[in-house]
């Protein structure tokens, strides 16, 4: 069945209901607001990035299962995209079952993606990717043994955070009760489990931004994919990304089988964030977004289309073109202080350069490490650009009022 846009606002309107409004949900509303689509946008806090441009907001907790089932009766959304991972799933579970209204990409991605010992399990047990060793453990006894059973240096998260928080590199059984203690406080949800990674050498990690969109044609659900995107994370959190990622054919082969199966499994249409790991032609999964990536910024400036416009299309049901028309980087702009109201100056000077462009997020309250923005550089070579972009991002200057 193909999908009829009505009118915003009006009783025609094709309702979208966005949950987590941050910086890549912004993009994915604009996206949408161009095709028409009516969009409602949700967070725990007031004037959050993507509220600003949707034609209603609304601030609650959205993992509390019943305001957010009180949200969904009365907004009435056609599609409900989680933009965020902490969310009450058992709801859309739910909303999903009862046809009331369609989840992005399925309630089956969002609930196996919100807990990494979902993703990971399906990953490595059921579909038999390659991935880092595992353990995953619920009390500091069993953390220990979990630890030493992995070896060091590996890797420990709580299962449920993103973005780094509560993550720590173990180097030694001298700091294995220092991770426990630092996972327990960086959950998102006071769960306690953690996974225990054993460290893979890689030479670089990808992000391979895979959609899932039907194929105007046939009716059927294709998978395509993006070039490669080459990142580097600081302490768990992107600071630059790059596109594309140079690899051998062998390890793209790899990488695009990889992010097919997983993505299959997860089912829906729109795009999708996988993580991988890359050793000359050996790869493995790591972690996959059923959304937008923030390593997926630097699409504003090296796609026709990028991965908001691809996300938008994917979920109405329209084709999309994932042809890369530049070499480009983005690097993220943080706030620096812990303050709200913040200014941003500086603003010609990065500029300057014709290649290159910038995202201010308009989040109303900074901390030293929340990023309230990004640059983006286009060049002949991914190393000029990464330079690019970086020098952009540090001719804004953040000042308090
Ligand atoms: N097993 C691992 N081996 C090597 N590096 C890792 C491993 N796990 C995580 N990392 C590093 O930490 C970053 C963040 O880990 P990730 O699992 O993606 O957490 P998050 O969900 O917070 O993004 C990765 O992008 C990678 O740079
Ligand atoms: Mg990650």
């Amino acid at each position: 069945m193909s999908v009829t846009i009505g009118t915003p606002l009006q009783s025609s309107a094709f309702k979208v209901l966005l949950l987590g409004s941050g910086e890549l949900g912004k993009e994915v509303v604009i996206s949408l607001q161009r095709l028409g689509v009516e969009v409602h946008a949700a967070d725990r806090y007031d004037h959050a990035p993507a509220m600003q441009v949707a034609h209603y907001s609304y601030t609650l907790n959205m993992a509390d299962a019943e305001e957010l089932k009180q949200l969904i009766q009365q907004v009435k959304p056609h599609l409900i995209i989680p933009e965020i991972e902490a969310i009450a799933t058992q709801v859309l579970v739910d909303i999903e079952q009862q046809n009331i209204a369609t989840v992005i990409p399925s309630a089956k991605a969002v609930n196996l993606t919100m807990n990494r010992e979902g993703i990971r399990r399906l990953a490595a047990e059921e579909l038999g990717l390659p991935t880092s060793a595992y353990r995953f453990a619920d009390t500091l006894e069993s953390f220990r043994a979990a630890s030493d059973d992995i070896g060091y240096p590996n890797f420990v998260k709580p299962v449920m955070s993103s973005s780094g928080k509560g993550q720590s590199r173990v180097k030694s059984f001298d700091e294995v009760d220092a991770a426990w203690e630092y996972a327990q406080t960086g959950g998102r949800v006071n769960q306690g489990t953690v996974i225990v990674e054993s460290q893979i050498d890689f030479d670089f990690e990808i992000t391979l931004l895979t959609v899932r969109a039907k194929n105007a044609e046939t009716g059927e659900i294709e998978t395509q994919y993006c070039d490669p995107i080459g990142h580097r994370q600081d302490s768990g959190d992107y600071v630059e990304s790059w596109q594309p990622q140079a690899m051998t054919p062998t390890a793209l082969e790899e990488s695009k089988r990889i992010a097919n199966k997983v993505t299959i499994a997860l089912g829906g249409c729109g795009i999708f964030g996988v993580e991988l790991f890359v050793k000359g032609d050996k790869v493995w999964f790591s972690e996959v977004s059923p959304r937008p990536h923030d390593t997926g910024l630097v699409t504003l400036a090296s796609q026709f289309q990028n991965e908001f416009e691809l996300h938008a299309r994917a979920i109405l049901g329209l084709p999309v073109n994932t042809t890369r028309h530049s070499v480009a980087a983005s690097a993220v702009i943080y706030a620096g202080v812990d303050d709200h109201d913040l200014s941003f100056s500086g603003l010609d000077l990065a500029l300057v350069n014709p290649n290159t462009d910038l995202r201010l997020f308009g989040k109303p309250e900074g901390f030293k490490r929340r990023r309230m923005g990004v640059a983006t550089a286009r060049a002949e070579t991914t190393d000029q650009a990464r330079e690019l972009a970086l020098h952009t991002a540090t001719q804004v200057t953040v000042q308090q009022n």
